[in-house]
């Protein structure tokens, strides 16, 4: 891979960079049409990152899909797909291994309730940033706070890196595009398209004037419980630090996590 980016960037070319775990959807397929407009060459990697799964979380049914994955990426003109085993990336065992962590961000929302997760996030994207070396790096802003997260690393250990954030795509009724989606039995996978309504009904009512933030988050708890989720938080939070909205915030995030079954969805929208 070194040699490679070597190569390209002895000869003045740019590298866009678009690390994923595979599965790949439309949504991952629309970052790398956005690194592509934005760089000479494009490197997708794939790597379940075993550190980002917590004991009890899926890593074992991750889907893997790795022929079908480099078939999609084909047909996008990608210049290298980097898919580095498990040895590569942690050469010993990861509880041995150095880490970066950014500290508060990493155990609000989703860290409050995946412990080690953005810990494991911000660990594999630091050793990929440093194999690629990426004048810039693509993501989607489905999985908001590791963007936000991703993006302080960066800014804090001074990475030659441009952070791009991608919209999420949606199914025709709303739902985020997901690997995790396809976990989802038929009558799950109607209910799911209730976040988006939720997430845009709370975006109506800020819009219209309402700023009771705790009592819209209430209300949006109770509605996943009336359609079948357990609800594992929903914010309104400052779109760019992720705390508590003050007085004179002006970006605001919305955002949900919540259980259908066994499985964790996330969503997000921003005003
Ligand atoms: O968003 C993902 O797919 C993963 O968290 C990432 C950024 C590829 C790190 O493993």
């Amino acid at each position: 891979m070194r040699t490679l980016i070597h190569e390209w960037k002895s000869s003045g070319q740019t590298v866009g960079f678009v690390p994923t775990m595979g599965n790949l959807h439309e949504g991952h397929l629309k970052l790398v049409e956005e690194a592509n407009k934005r760089s000479d060459r494009v490197v997708v990697s794939i790597f379940v990152n075993p550190m980002q799964f917590g004991e009890n979380e899926d890593f074992d049914n991750y889907p893997r899909t790795q022929e079908q994955d480099i078939e999609k990426l084909k047909g996008l003109s990608t210049d290298a797909v980097f898919i580095p085993s498990a040895d590569d990336i942690y050469p010993e065992q990861i509880d041995r291994s150095s880490f970066v962590e950014v500290p508060e961000l990493s155990t609000i929302l989703c860290g409050a309730s995946r412990p080690g997760h953005f810990r494991g996030v911000t660990t594999v994207v630091n050793k990929l940033f440093n194999i690629v070396q990426p004048d810039c790096a693509v993501f989607g802003l489905k999985d908001y706070q590791q963007f936000i997260i991703i993006k302080k690393m960066v800014d804090d250990l001074k990475m030659p890196v441009q952070m791009i954030g991608v919209e999420t795509v949606r199914e025709s009724d709303g739902l985020a595009k997901s690997s995790r989606n396809g976990y989802l039995n038929q009558q799950q996978r109607q209910q799911a398209a209730t976040i988006y309504e939720i997430l845009r009904s709370i975006k109506t009512e800020i819009q219209q004037g309402r700023k009771d933030y705790l009592a819209l988050e209430k209300e949006g708890l109770g509605q996943l419980e009336k359609v079948g989720f357990k609800p594992d938080y929903v914010a309104i939070r400052c779109a760019e630090s992720l705390q508590v909205p003050a007085a004179e915030t002006r970006t605001l995030a919305i955002l949900v996590a919540a259980w259908l079954g066994n499985t964790r969805l996330i969503d997000n929208i921003r005003l």
